[in-house]
């Protein structure tokens, strides 16, 4: 029972990453543009990213040395995508090129924090 809480809020931070960074890379290198329509489940996204990422962070245990500095460049890349995603205008193709070059350095980090965690 223990496990819901932080299996759910995994969950859904694993999720709205898909759904935001996904929805990035298919309008910049399928669609050509963000369609109007995904703005609204991009700040839903948004908002659950936030929520869970903050709540992953405070529940950790222990953090391992360096997790903190290399966690900090990972949250601003982030505010980066947010920012390009939100701020989007049409043709305005280099934020998502952008967003979506972040998006995979960021879940690089992710996983980075994770094995340092965990080893
Ligand atoms: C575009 C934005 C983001 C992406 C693509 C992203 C991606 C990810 C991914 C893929 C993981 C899972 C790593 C793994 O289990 O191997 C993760 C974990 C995590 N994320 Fe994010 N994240 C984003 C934003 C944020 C933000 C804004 C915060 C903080 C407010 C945050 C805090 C965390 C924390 C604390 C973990 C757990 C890391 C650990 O295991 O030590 N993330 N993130």
């Amino acid at each position: 029972m223990d496990a819901i809480v932080p299996i759910a809020m995994r969950w859904m931070h694993l999720f709205s990453v898909m759904v935001l960074i996904g929805g990035v890379v298919y309008a910049r290198f399928a669609a050509g543009e963000m369609a109007d329509r995904f703005k609204p489940m991009a700040y839903v996204a948004i908002g659950a990213i936030l929520v869970s990422g903050l709540y992953l962070f405070l529940s950790k245990s222990s953090h391992p040395a360096h997790y903190q500095m290399r966690f900090g460049i990972k949250v601003l890349l982030a505010l980066d995508v947010f920012a390009a995603v939100v701020l989007y205008k049409k043709g305005k193709q280099k934020s998502l090129t952008r967003a979506a070059i972040w998006g995979a350095v960021i879940v690089a980090i992710a996983g980075y924090l994770r094995w340092i965690t965990l080893h």
